[in-house]
């Protein structure tokens, strides 16, 4: 039986977090913490992907995106034929940002995955090549809807950079095939710094659960790579019988 084509990129999630769970410290800033190592490894991450897609506080609270520089990565990404730099999606509902911010200096791409309100400053000026309106009478941006005009768009490959907020909503979604972890060696505690997964949670019986694949360690930082189990729904239809 032939497979349907997925209506929504394959998406892999890559963060970098504290060995108490934090993506950043109570002051939510864009603080870096991982190693030289794991900078290459997002790196590689990131030239794996047709496009990223980072929440409007993450961009906001670092003001760039990774734009890929190895020379590496770049000569492969050339030869496999596609563009030298994946496509850098923002999305918010909002569509408030700052023109100034360096991310709008940088040479690659520019989407922005919003709603016809936070679409509107944009439509007259300059900062995103493509504007992607997904509105929702629920949830204001239909997040779902927006993961659909990617895929039809080209983008098959999809990394998520953050933050815990727009992840949790991908999670919400069943949007998310791939995590990859580095737990670093810092402990930054704190109710209200972010984790990977904020949102409202997931009761046990909810929680998306994952299937560890790989484990390395270099120096003080783990890599976890781990594979999301999404439910087959034949299978559940089955088990009803
Ligand atoms: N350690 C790491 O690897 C790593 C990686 C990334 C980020 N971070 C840190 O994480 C923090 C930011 O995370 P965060 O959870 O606060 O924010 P976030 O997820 O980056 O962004 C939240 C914002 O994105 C937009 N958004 C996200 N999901 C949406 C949805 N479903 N519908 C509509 N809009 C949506 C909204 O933008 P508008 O408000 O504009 O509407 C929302 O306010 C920062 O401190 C950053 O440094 C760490």
């Amino acid at each position: 039986m032939l497979t349907p084509p997925l209506s929504r990129p394959h998406t892999t999630v890559i963060l970098a977090m504290t060995a108490d769970g934090k993506i950043s410290d109570v002051g939510r800033s864009g603080v870096t913490f991982g190693s030289s190592v794991d900078y290459q490894h997002l790196e590689a991450c990131v030239a794996a992907a047709d496009a990223v897609l980072m929440g409007g506080t993450t961009l906001r609270s670092g003001g760039t995106a990774m734009r890929l520089q190895s020379p590496q990565l770049l000569a492969a990404r050339e030869a496999a034929g596609t563009p030298p730099q994946p496509v850098q999606v923002v999305c918010s509902a909002s569509g408030t940002f700052d023109p100034a911010l360096p991310f709008f200096r940088q040479p690659i791409p520019r989407w922005l995955l919003t709603t016809t309100e936070g679409a509107g400053f944009w439509q007259t000026h300059s900062g995103f090549d493509r504007l992607l309106t997904v509105d929702s009478s629920e949830t204001g941006l239909d997040l779902q809807a927006g993961l659909t005009q990617l895929r039809g768009l080209g983008i098959e490959r999809l990394a998520v950079l953050g933050g815990g907020h727009l992840i949790a909503t991908l999670f919400e979604l069943g949007a998310i095939d791939e995590v990859r972890l580095t737990v670093c060696g810092y402990i930054f505690g704190g109710t209200a710094a972010p984790t990977p997964v904020d949102g409202l949670g997931f009761s046990r019986d909810r929680a998306p659960r994952l299937r560890l694949l790989e484990v390395k360690r270099v120096e003080d930082e783990v890599f976890l790579q781990y594979q999301v189990l999404h439910e087959d729904p034949a299978e559940e239809k089955d088990s009803d019988v």
